[in-house]
């Protein structure tokens, strides 16, 4: 389905009209040709050497100057007699949202900023994304398409929410789409890296580059942060494998994670069994355009839906073994003698990123941002939650914690980095 007879398995009209309002004709919610024109457009953006030198610099920038100082003046706060609560899941949501509008957009939001007061007022352009990315998942979990569609033609209810909300969106998104084309006109130069730049010198259709921008904010905000959520719950319920973690982080140099991500070999693992155990996207469908048979033998008939689930097969034992259930990042480590890298895992039994000609086209930059955030939150901080019990994962458009993750940011104590490598050695 994924890559063999791609051609058979668009995502297909049940799939795109529900998000049509929302997404428009943007990279997320189209097939065929326009979908590709558009994978092409954009992938010039994904290339290595700009991830080094336009994902680095932003994400570094935005670690260095607005998260580390926030979580500073918590930490801070906390050593005082109450300790400050602050909900973790919000604060990378956040930190999403500004990174990637910056890298995509070429815009900072500040949504992010480096005092605890940005956490006082409501932001409403999240707000506004939040609001059409839950109803718009709320039509796809209604047994009767016709509900919303009647709600939409008589502008009642979610449908009149959702309305205003996109509205919001839009002026938003071509305001910034607006000033960028008078920048470039009247200094008849390009000089900008971010994809909206490109696009507009490019000459494409205003309403295209929109809907484009749209979905790229919403593929890069809350995946990296649900991601980067679970990792912190995860570490916090076992003290060993955070020990790990912090003792490679040790090896490296302050705020060279993102350069080095490859080599954090511990930290990939981490990730990788986070995202096993909790993927930031849970499903994702396909309609068949001709009758097919799964490898399996199972027949496909025309029309049908077929979704692969990443979240179920990351808890299944025909795949991860009985122990598939707890968070064990040592599975992905390769012990071959002499080897020391990640395990090849076959994308097609962990499609947490999707595969074949559909793959995302973020996880090189997901994967620089959330060594970066996460080397630099690990190496300073201790990330504590208020809460013992289990947390809910809730699946939507992306997945999330719900009700957020409210925690302690207290500082880590400082190691000297040979205490680490002495420590390494021995391991
Ligand atoms: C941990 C982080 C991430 C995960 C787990 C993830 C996962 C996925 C998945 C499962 C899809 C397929 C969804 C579908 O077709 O409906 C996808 C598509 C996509 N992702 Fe990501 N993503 C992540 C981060 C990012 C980032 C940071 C960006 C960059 C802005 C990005 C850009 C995209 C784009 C543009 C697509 C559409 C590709 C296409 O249809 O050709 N993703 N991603």
């Amino acid at each position: 389905m994924l890559k063999t007879n791609f051609i058979n398995f668009p995502k297909g009209k049940p799939f795109t009209e529900i998000l049509n309002d929302f997404l428009g004709f943007g990279i997320f919610n189209v097939d065929g040709e326009l979908w590709h024109v558009q994978r092409k457009l954009a992938s010039h953006q994904f290339t290595s050497r700009l991830l080094k030198e336009h994902v680095e610099v932003n994400v570094k920038e935005a670690v260095k100057y607005k998260l580390v100082p926030l979580l500073d003046s918590f930490a801070a706060a906390s050593n005082k007699a109450a300790a400050n609560v602050v909900d973790l899941q919000e604060v990378l949501r956040r930190l999403g949202f500004d990174i990637v509008c910056k890298l995509i957009l070429g815009f900072d939001p500040k949504c992010l900023v480096d005092h605890q007061h940005c956490f006082s007022n409501e932001v409403p352009i999240l707000k506004a994304f939040d609001t059409a990315a839950e109803i718009s998942a709320k039509r796809a979990a209604l047994p009767i398409a016709a509900v919303w569609k009647l709600k939409k033609m008589f502008g009642i209810g979610s449908e009149k929410v959702l309305k205003e909300s996109v509205k919001e969106i839009h002026e938003y998104v071509m305001e910034i789409i607006h000033e960028r084309k008078k920048n470039i006109i009247s200094k008849k130069l390009y000089k900008n890296h971010d994809l909206l730049s490109k696009l507009i010198m490019e000459g494409v259709n205003e309403e295209l580059i929109r809907d484009m921008m749209i979905s790229f904010i919403m593929a890069g905000r809350d995946t990296t942060s649900a991601a980067m959520t679970w990792l912190f719950y995860s570490l916090a319920k076992d003290i060993h494998v955070e020990e790990k973690l912090v003792n490679e982080i040790c090896l490296f140099d302050d705020y060279d994670y993102g350069c080095d991500y490859n080599k954090m070999t511990y930290l990939q693992a981490c990730l990788c069994e986070t995202m096993r155990l909790y993927p930031p996207v849970s499903w994702d469908s396909k309609h068949a355009l001709n009758n097919d048979m799964l490898p399996d033998g199972t027949p496909v008939n025309a029309g049908d839906r077929v979704t692969y689930f990443p979240y179920g097969m990351g808890r299944m034992e025909s795949i991860w073994g009985p122990d598939r259930l707890e968070f064990k990042p040592d599975r992905w480590l390769d012990n071959k003698p002499g080897e020391s890298g990640l395990k090849e895992v076959s994308v097609y039994k962990y499609p947490v990123f999707q595969a074949g000609p559909r793959v995302c086209l973020g996880k090189g930059m997901a994967n620089v941002q959330m060594s970066y955030v996460v080397g630099s939150i690990v190496k300073r901080f201790e990330i504590r939650p208020v809460r013992s019990g289990e947390a809910v994962y809730l699946p939507s458009l992306t997945a999330r914690m719900d009700g957020g993750f409210k925690v302690v940011v207290r500082k880590r104590p400082q190691r000297g980095c040979d205490t680490c490598l002495d420590k390494k050695i021995k391991n």
